[in-house]
């Protein structure tokens, strides 16, 4: 059996990357995770750095505006996973700089998990998140980094606990908020599949300079037939309130941050269908459930049944 690829992560202890850093762990992956002493030392990031330590992953020290600590990290592995944050997209050049500088690295997966960026419109401040996405993939096919770019869509953590409702803590029981007329479908993947299907993906030619997309047949919802299964969980009919584009749009510009981010991403995938609104073009990607027809991932009817 061929070995499996070193894996370094920048941005691993953060929201999606702890994900996947345990995906690539608990797969036999030799797998390394840059991070600042600061991130060691924080009380808030305990957790996550226990549960590293104890999957035996290796901790280098360095940072992303720190190029020595970056080239050096990038050395010791086979392949690159950038998690890091909307704060830091644009930084994504220094692991440009140091990758094409370290010259060993097989396969680079830039920070996205997300919508397919060359796809997408958004509304600001969506546009310019999604633009830094773009001008990276740009810099990657220029320089001429082996890449995967995954698009993710949705994560069902982020947005079921609420079904997507804004600035709420706890899922709808009276009345449930539509952006739209709640037809456009999107998709919601738990975020430990999306590492399952990440890391399954690293070592595999089928997706190499391919964009992964993760569109399980079981997890693509409009909101409307959301709020129904909804619906049915809590044995209750919820008043539906329906807004329209345009306000929306007024509300996002009223919106602070991040709460502009929050409406600005709901209205390019419920009000404008972009996660769903095209084939897969297989010269330029390929479905994750496809490939790996094995991986049994949590479809949105059973991770609703732990929110009820
Ligand atoms: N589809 C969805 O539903 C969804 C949801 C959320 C995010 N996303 C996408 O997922 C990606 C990751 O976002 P996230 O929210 O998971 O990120 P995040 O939680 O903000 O994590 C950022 C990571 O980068 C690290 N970092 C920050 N500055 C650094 C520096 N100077 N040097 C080294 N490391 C640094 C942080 O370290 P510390 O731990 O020390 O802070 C943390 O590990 C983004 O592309 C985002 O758009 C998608």
């Amino acid at each position: 059996m061929a070995t499996k690829s070193k894996i370094l992560f920048i941005g691993g202890t953060g929201y999606i990357g702890k994900h996947i850093v345990e995906a690539s762990a608990k797969a036999g992956h030799p797998t390394f995770v840059l991070v600042r002493e600061s991130t060691l030392s924080n009380p808030a990031k305990s957790g996550i750095i226990d549960n590293f330590k104890a999957l035996g992953v290796n901790f280098v020290i360095g940072e992303l505006f720190n190029h020595e600590s970056l080239v050096g990290a990038i050395k010791q592995v086979d392949v690159v996973i950038s998690t890091v944050g909307h704060a830091q997209l644009r930084n994504q050049d220094k692991i440009i700089a140091a990758i094409k500088e370290a010259g060993n690295v097989k396969r680079f997966f830039p920070s996205e998990f997300g919508n397919d960026v060359y796809r997408v419109h958004g509304v600001e401040p969506a546009k310019t998140a999604f633009g830094a996405k773009v001008n990276i993939r740009l810099s990657v096919e220029k320089e001429g980094i082996p890449y995967t770019y995954v698009s993710s869509n949705f994560c069902s953590g982020f947005f079921l606990p609420t079904l997507a409702q804004p600035g709420a803590t706890s899922p709808p029981r009276d009345k449930v908020v539509i952006l739209g007329d709640g037809n456009p479908k999107a998709i919601f993947n738990m975020e430990d599949d999306i590492g399952t299907y990440i890391i399954r993906a690293v070592d595999d030619p089928r997706t190499l300079n391919k964009v992964l997309y993760l569109r399980p047949p079981g997890n693509i919802y409009s909101f409307n037939d959301l709020v129904s299964l909804w619906e049915k969980k809590i044995g209750k009919t919820l008043e539906r309130v329906y807004v329209s584009e345009e306000q929306l749009l007024k509300n996002i510009q009223e919106a602070a941050a991040p709460l502009n981010m929050f409406l600005s991403i709901c209205h390019s995938a419920f009000v404008k269908g972009y996660q769903t609104n095209f084939e897969i073009e297989p010269s330029v990607g390929v479905e994750a459930t496809e490939l790996y027809p094995d991986v049994k991932y949590t479809t949105v009817d059973e991770f609703l049944n732990q929110v009820a």
